[in-house]
């Protein structure tokens, strides 16, 4: 009896961790949250007049809310079965090429996994084939640079941009999905927190941003380089990002003050909008 009772126990305990898996399996929604409710913890740690201390904090949080790895003894090892963003490569299959990227949550953080908003808005440069061909196109906070590759496969002359902590994983990831392609993509630094140099940047005529509205201390910085290479109603912004505070709506307000917005996609499943953004003329 005893033994029994100590099997169903045990069943019970590996079916409620299996449940608690797939929930977070199947939806990144979870992890998001406490991704964010440890970016409150890191706001604290940095302070708004320290963002160069954005970095060391970063590392904080990625130790992860949940400790998955005494967890995850109790299951044999399944990269399927681990959440995206423990996964160390993911492919995606876009425009028509297979786009390989390594993902480095354990040291790097929000810079080095894919978010559903880079896979949104490389979707939707495909379906828009005709506004990236040709085109002169800058991503901000490009992290792994997935949606900057969609684009340079789509035929647009891309440049994908990081901060300084970020962009060697970003070139590495670069390098490696366009080894043996013509595509026309470069990555570099650039920093929200600094003033732009808009001479590196010429003649852009569409910026993309994935996921880069997530923490209210960096609005003002974004903002402000979205201006510096927004000058006018020539360059188009596209900025995808899931509504997960108020806070985001906020920065939507902000950009209101100088630019044409609109939400001109929203993805049901993933609950990812597109913000189409354009200087009044
Ligand atoms: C949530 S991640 C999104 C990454 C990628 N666009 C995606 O959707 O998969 C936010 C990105 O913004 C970048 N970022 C944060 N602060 C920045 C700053 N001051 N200058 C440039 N990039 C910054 C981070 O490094 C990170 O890669
Ligand atoms: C791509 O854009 C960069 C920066 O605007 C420019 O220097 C370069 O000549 C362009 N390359 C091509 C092939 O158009």
């Amino acid at each position: 009896m005893l033994a029994l009772l100590t099997f169903l126990n045990a069943a019970l305990v590996l079916l409620t961790f299996e449940a608690f898996i797939l929930s977070r399996g199947i939806s990144t929604a979870h992890w998001t949250e406490k991704y964010f409710e440890s970016n409150q913890v890191k706001v604290e740690c940095g302070g708004p007049e320290s963002p160069s201390s954005h970095a060391s904090c970063e590392k904080d949080f990625t130790q992860k809310p949940v400790s998955m790895s005494t967890s995850l003894a109790l299951v044999p090892f399944d990269e399927g079965r681990v959440l995206p963003h423990e996964k160390t490569v993911r492919e995606f299959s876009l425009a028509g090429h297979v786009f390989t990227i390594k993902q480095d949550w354990n040291s790097l953080g929000v810079a080095a996994v894919v978010w559903d908003s880079a896979v949104v808005l490389g979707e939707y440069l495909v379906m828009n084939e005709a506004s990236v061909k040709g085109k002169n196109v800058l991503e901000l906070g490009a992290g792994t640079g997935l949606t900057g590759l969609v684009a340079a496969a789509l035929g647009a002359n891309v440049t994908v941009t990081e901060r300084e902590e970020a962009l060697p994983n970003l070139r590495a990831t670069v390098d490696q999905n366009c080894a043996d392609k013509s595509w026309v993509i470069s990555a570099t630094k650039l920093d929200w927190t600094q003033p732009v140099d808009d001479s590196d940047f010429p003649a852009v005529d569409l910026i993309i941003g994935a996921d880069v509205i997530y923490i209210e201390e960096t609005f003002q910085d974004l903002l402000r380089t979205i201006l510096s290479l927004a000058k006018s109603d020539q360059t188009h912004v596209l900025l995808s990002c899931k509504i997960r505070y108020d806070r985001d709506l906020r920065f939507l307000n902000l950009l209101r003050n100088h630019f044409k917005v609109n939400e001109i996609f929203y993805d049901k499943n993933r609950d990812i909008k597109i913000f189409s953004v354009v200087r009044f003329s």
